[in-house]
Formats: structure tokens, sequence, C-alpha cells
């Protein structure tokens, strides 16, 4: 099956370091892999409303919701590109995934058993130089992934402050080059870890 995949860019600003980041990441997937961008900032969702324990969800079909849904389920591979923003996923990113339990509680919907076994990819740009500052960020991904029975491929960092900085992390530009063609296996939750024992 070919792959399709979605970039949701999650940035409060146009042609940024995530954006650049994933267009390079982008360039190296081959020719007949689907790809799709979509600007969160282009199409704002209202506030999210928690509805679970007072009635059931419907199905959006119209406005930034209907098409952000649709685009969701569609992908086989969803890419996150949000900035680091305190540490973590920017506000238009986090209100997306705010939206999934919604989806996941639309009948008829079967959110979880659709994007169970596909693939969620990160890419971030921060100004800090020490990477470790973007755990929470990785964090929220990787456990989301775990919770939809999805599969992790990870997070591309890259260093910056203004639009283009990151164009000198050359490290970042290396690790860009093969991202996607890395393996991504299904994600665990950090508590569900299970060593791997060599049978003797
Ligand atoms: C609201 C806001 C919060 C930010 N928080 C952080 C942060 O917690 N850590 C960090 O290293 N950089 C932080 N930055 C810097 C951005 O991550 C950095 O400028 C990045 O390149 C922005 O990505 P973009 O160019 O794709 O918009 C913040 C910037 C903004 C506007």
């Amino acid at each position: 099956m070919n792959r399709r995949f979605l970039f949701l860019l999650g940035s409060s600003r146009p042609g940024g370091n995530t954006e650049l980041l994933a267009r390079r990441a982008a360039e190296q997937l081959p020719a007949d892999t689907e790809q799709r961008w979509i600007d969160l900032t282009e199409h704002p969702l209202p506030e999210f409303e928690d509805l679970r324990h007072d009635s059931d969800h419907v199905r959006p079909t119209e406005g930034s919701a209907g098409l952000l849904l649709d685009a969701t389920v569609a992908a086989t591979d969803l890419v996150i590109a949000s900035p680091l923003y305190w540490y973590s996923l920017s506000a238009p990113v986090k209100r997306y995934l705010d939206y999934w339990s919604g989806w996941l509680r639309t009948p008829g919907l079967d959110f979880k058993a659709t994007l169970a076994g596909r693939t969620l990819w990160g890419v971030t740009a921060l100004a800090h130089q020490e990477r470790e500052v973007a755990d929470p960020l990785i964090g929220s991904l990787s456990n989301s992934a775990a919770y939809m029975g999805m599969r992790f491929g990870g997070v591309l960092l890259g260093n910056g402050s203004k639009p283009g900085d990151v164009l000198n992390d050359t490290e970042a530009l290396t690790r860009a080059k093969t991202f996607f063609a890395q393996d991504a296996p299904l994600a665990r939750f950090p508590y569900d870890r299970t060593e791997v024992r060599p049978t003797t």
C-alpha cells in the first residue's frame, strides 16, 4: 500500500524553522509517497468542548474540524510539525490533539481502530541548545501514540530562533535525510518497557 503522509504545521508563523526542517525531511520521501501539508493556523479549530460524558460527539463534516478529521483518517503517517513552545507542543497542535478525544467518542468513526498501526512522527525546532528540554514534547507524542496503538517514529529536532536558523544546524539537516526511513516501532508507555532478554 502506498503511504500517505499528512504534515500538520503548528507554528504561529509561516515559513519557520519547524516547517523548513520538516520540508527537508520530506524531500527524501519516495516519489510515490503522497504528501499533504496543512497549516493549522489556516484552519483554526474552535475551542474544544468536552462532551464525553454528556452527549455523543457528532462527526464533523465541515469547517476546520471536518477537514482535519478527514485528512487524519486518510493518512498512513501523521507528522506533527510543532515548534517547541514552553517546552511542549504549540497551542494549535495541542488543540488538534484535544479534538482526538472527541473523535474517539464519535459513534461510527472507530477513530482508535483506524489509527492503530499507523505511524506518528514529530518535527520540532527549538532555541535552546540542550535538546533534552524538548522531552515533554517528545513524551506527549510518544504517549499519545501508545494510547492510540500507533507506531512512533520519534521526533526530528533542529535548533533555531529566527526563521532560517535551522538551516545552519548541519547535524539536524543530516538527521533529516534519513528521518522518515527509520523503523517506527509500536509506541509503548514508559512503564511498559519490558526488557527483551536473550534466551540461553
Ligand atoms: C510562545 C513561544 C514559546 C517558546 N518556548 C520555547 C521553549 O520553551 N524552549 C525553546 O528552546 N524555545 C522556545 N521558543 C523558541 C522557538 O522554539 C524557536 O524560535 C523556534 O525556532 C520556533 O519555531 P518556528 O520557527 O517553526 O516558528 C519559543 C517561542 C515562542 C514564540
